[in-house]
């Protein structure tokens, strides 16, 4: 298991767009997938359960003794629309004050044997290096870092590395920059080689691009790689996890077109019988017989698919 610390100093530039995409383009990979949402914006508990105040979270994980920890981290995990990709959400009201003992997610995780289930776990957090960062940090291996191209956002990665180099020595590396909202503009380009003259090594070859599908994906509580997958903003992400994680593209592509099918058909299937239910509770008495083949319908997906069926 490989836990990843999504982090950045400046606030707004794609760390939970970059959490939510990675994640759920690992799970549509084949990959077993947890995301903690560290941040008290609560965004990637929204965008990916449409739910902000979900007991319990991340909180009562920060707010437990160290003994019980691990079973309020495994209570406080949630399913999403998409099979394989958990998530611990966060809560309104997390603040550092919650957290008693940096060490506790990851003496939580350790407990929770959380590596016999997943795969991964990324963990988003909010802008800046406080109590909430470090908690994140002490769990993770290693810290990702999606970046804007401008001054304020080169300057944060700079100020970054400091503070990780003066009270976090040794902690947990920063392994990976990953340039995001790129347009190809002279002045990006310009902060891009100054990026690179600094840590060359660090930045990844793949540079997200700018693209407003992203915003929409998040609005309307879409998974990008099912709705839009042929968006170029879905097509870098499966690069970037290709270039991250060292996967088979072509094997990336082949699964995740496959969930991207089933999950459609899924869809249809259901809105077909919402539609046909609709219609009969409209004219109970015209469609009787239609109602009735409805209901066989439900009765047998219901059985038990062996053993001997009693009436
Ligand atoms: N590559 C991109 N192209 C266009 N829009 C993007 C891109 N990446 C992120 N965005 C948009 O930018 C906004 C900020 O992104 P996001 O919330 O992921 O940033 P963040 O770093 O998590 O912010 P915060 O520091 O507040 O937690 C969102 O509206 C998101 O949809
Ligand atoms: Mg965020």
């Amino acid at each position: 298991m490989r836990t990843i610390a999504v982090l950045n100093y400046k606030g707004g530039v794609g760390k939970t767009t970059f959490t939510i995409s990675v994640s759920q383009a690992l799970a549509m990979a084949g990959f077993r997938v947890l995301a903690i949402d560290n941040d008290s914006q609560h965004h990637l508990s929204l965008v990916v359960d449409g739910n902000g105040q979900r007991t319990p979270s991340i909180r009562e994980v920060y707010r437990s003794s160290v003994g019980i920890a691990g079973k309020k981290l495994l209570d406080a995990i949630t399913e999403t629309g998409l099979r394989n990709f958990h998530i611990i959400p966060s809560h309104a009201e997390l603040t550092g004050h919650d957290v008693k003992d940096t060490h506790i997610l990851e003496k939580a995780i350790e407990y929770a044997s959380l590596s016999r289930f997943y795969d991964y776990i990324m963990i988003d957090n909010s802008p800046g290096i406080d109590i909430l960062q470090e908690t994140a940090m002490h769990a993770a291996d290693e810290i990702f870092v999606p970046t804007e191209l401008s001054y304020f956002a080169v300057n944060g990665i700079i100020e970054l590395h400091r503070i990780l180099d003066k009270r976090f020595r040794g902690c947990c590396p920063i392994t990976k920059i990953v340039p995001n909202g790129y347009k190809g503009t002279n002045k990006q380009i310009d902060y891009l080689e100054a990026l690179m003259s600094l840590y060359s090594e660090k930045i990844t070859e793949t540079f997200i691009p700018y693209d407003p599908v992203f915003d929409t994906c998040m609005k309307e509580q879409k998974t990008l790689f099912i709705h839009k997958l042929f968006s170029k903003a879905a097509a870098h992400y499966l690069k970037l996890i290709h270039e991250l994680f060292d996967l088979d593209e072509k094997r990336v592509w082949e699964q995740v077109c496959d969930v991207k099918q089933n999950h459609l058909r899924g869809e249809a299937r259901q809105r077909f019988f919402e539609q046909q239910k609709r219609a009969l509770m409209d004219e109970p008495e015209e469609n009787k017989k239609l109602q009735q083949h409805l209901q066989t319908q439900v009765v047998f997906e219901d059985l038990p698919a062996i053993g001997k069926i009693e009436f």
